[in-house]
């Protein structure tokens, strides 16, 4: 894909930067071959089932949003064989981290799309996933920007036909005003039961949780996390 190509593409949740420092032969080799490999091709209709995506057998389905560095989604596809996993990350630099990450780790049961994720789920059938993780999204913290952030009664009305009945919402950010954000969208739209009864569920972070790249910096920077799980009823 060209540059010009890679911005004329209409996005409707993405305001971020596609593109970091320029890759080297090497990594951008892993991308050409790579990314079709792995990548979820949108423009064919979804497989009746979506283990059909994997190549190896896969009972239970997830979607990491927004992966960054990586470095949760392989440890969550290492950790758990049989779940399939789709990790969505428009930032180029990134994906080819992944890759580089998933070739060395021998790992098969990632998936990836590598645009805004708001194409990935109008494409996925109802009622297909067990998890979403949104974790650190683009925070906008400017009261003008609130509007740009991922979460958002449309994108929630996404999030609940795609989630399974009972299936998680899980969502973890530093930034408090969004932490309310999410709260209060989620309790707006009225089909997602936040599952915390004291405070301890939300500050404690989720079980077998390997930290994010975003979330070392937040710490190093003195703030701390919410970990806010919902069940989709
Ligand atoms: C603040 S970073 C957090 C990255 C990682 N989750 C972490 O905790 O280190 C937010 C990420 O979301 C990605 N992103 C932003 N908007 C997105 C969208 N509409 N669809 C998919 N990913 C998106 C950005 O490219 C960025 O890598």
């Amino acid at each position: 894909m060209t540059d010009t190509e890679r911005r004329s593409r209409a996005t409707e949740a993405f305001y971020g930067r596609r593109k970091g420092k320029a890759l080297r032969g090497q990594q951008v080799g892993r991308l050409e071959t790579l990314l079709p490999a792995f990548l979820v091709d949108l423009d064919a209709a979804p497989p009746q089932s979506l283990d059909a995506l994997f190549p190896v057998p896969v009972e239970r389905l997830r979607l990491e949003i927004g992966f960054g560095g990586g470095e949760h989604l392989i440890h969550r596809a290492k950790e758990n064989p049989t779940t399939g996993f789709i990790g969505v990350e428009p930032f180029v630099n990134s994906m080819q981290k992944l890759l580089a990450h998933v070739e060395e780790a021998g790992v098969s049961n990632i998936r990836v799309y590598d645009d805004d994720a708001t194409q990935l789920l109008d494409w996925l059938p109802d009622a297909c996933l067990d998890q979403i993780d949104l974790l650190y999204p683009d925070p906008w913290p400017k009261t003008r920007h609130w509007k740009r952030r991922f979460v958002s009664a449309v994108n929630l009305d996404r999030f609940h036909r795609v989630l399974k009945p009972d299936a998680l919402f899980c969502f973890a950010s530093d930034i408090d005003t969004y932490v309310n954000w999410t709260l209060q969208h989620c309790r707006a739209h009225g089909g997602f039961e936040w599952t915390a009864s004291n405070a301890a569920d939300w500050l404690t972070p989720y079980a077998g949780w390997p930290g994010t790249r975003y979330e070392a910096k937040a710490r190093r920077e003195g703030r701390s996390s919410a970990y806010l799980t919902f069940k989709r009823v």
